[in-house]
């Protein structure tokens, strides 16, 4: 149903105003500084693949020389849009097997060998496939490195809300480079957190060091989707609007995303329970609790995958991952024996 002043005419290329002002505020918080000063350029894209797309192609158009830095794993369409944009890419450290977490050490060494002025790409929050995200001490020495080496932080934020269940929290990796004055870029995604997934809404933010910048910069990104898709679609930016803009509905969702955070840490708890009752071998499972998000990396290699999916019938990705928003806790148990079989038993 269209509501009164809303019709079906195309939104302007950069987007729905009210879903662009709404979204860039919850990402920065609506007091930030950079906002206020008017130097965040905030375009609607399709959903985060299509605002990551859409940066992609700028860097591409306006940093010809420029390489992007993508973390060693990293959600596999990440390679397919820097390809697709020819955005010449290389990999950094981050997934330490030995300790099933953060090979800080390693991530830092290769942001620093990239050359000067690189896109450094960076999951804003519950890293994707491991669930491993670096601490905000670290992300205070990432924030260094990247300054000292002029390179450009891109981050993908597509689960902001959905990992803490807060939204400021999740966010609080963008807002410390942001708090330094740093020139970066943010894409944001609807699909987790609202559940939006085929409505295809999100933005990409770039906060840029003067007003004017920032006018340039949106003016630029609005020529790049022109001939890529003229305009985006409606009805996302609407209810993004609308749940935002109403304080009963923003508070509903709110709430809402906080049990399902909650679930999910639930979920991880018992699954620790139940791995470090069940294994006898002494083994050290509390990597599973430091993850965050939705996703689990369990340290599984791909012939012990084969097997959890072969003899126990779960059904995960070959690298190791499990999705924990698929896991209720009754299977926690069974999924622990799982493990620990093709932990032990598989090499
Ligand atoms: C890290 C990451 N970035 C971006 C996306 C983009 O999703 P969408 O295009 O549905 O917003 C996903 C979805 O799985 C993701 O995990």
């Amino acid at each position: 149903m269209l509501e009164k002043g809303e019709n079906k005419e195309y939104l302007p290329i950069e987007g729905l105003a009210a879903f662009n002002k709404a979204t860039a505020e919850l990402l920065l918080g609506a007091d930030n500084a950079a906002l206020q000063e008017g130097r965040v350029a905030t375009v609607q894209g399709l959903s985060g693949t299509g605002s990551l797309r859409l940066a992609a192609a700028f860097i591409q158009r306006y940093f010809p020389e420029a390489k992007a830095l993508i973390s060693s794993p990293t959600w596999g369409n990440h390679k397919n849009i820097f390809n697709d944009a020819r955005v010449p890419w290389s990999e950094y450290r981050y997934y330490d097997p030995r300790t099933v977490g953060l090979d800080f050490d390693g991530m830092i060494a290769d942001i620093k060998a990239a050359p000067d002025g690189s896109f450094v790409l960076l999951h804003g929050c519950a890293h994707n496939p491991t669930g491993i995200d670096p601490t905000p001490e670290q992300w205070e020495k990432i924030a260094d490195v990247i300054q000292e080496k002029n390179h450009v932080p891109f981050f993908d934020v597509a689960y902001q809300g959905f990992a803490s269940g807060s939204l400021d929290e999740d966010a609080s990796s963008v807002r410390t480079f942001v708090a330094r004055g740093m020139e970066l870029l943010v894409a944001q995604s609807y699909s987790k957190n609202l559940g939006l997934y085929a409505e295809r809404i999100g933005a990409i933010n770039v906060v840029c060091s003067s007003p004017d910048a920032a006018t340039r910069v949106k003016s630029q990104l609005k020529r790049l989707a022109r001939p890529m898709y003229s305009n985006p679609p409606v009805h996302g930016a609407r209810i993004v609007a609308n749940v935002v803009g109403n304080p009963t509905l923003f508070n509903e969702w709110k709430e809402e995303m906080e049990l399902m955070a909650g679930r999910i840490k639930n979920v991880r708890q018992k699954l620790f329970d139940s791995l470090s009752q069940k294994d006898k071998s002494g083994k050290d499972w509390s990597f599973i609790l430091k993850q965050i998000g939705m996703f689990s990396f369990t340290g599984l290699n791909k012939a012990q995958s084969d097997n959890m999916t072969n003899k126990w019938h779960v059904y995960m990705t070959k690298d190791g991952r499990i999705s924990l928003a698929g896991l209720s806790l009754s299977k926690c148990e069974y999924l622990a024996d799982a493990i620990i079989d093709s932990f032990h038993n598989v090499s």
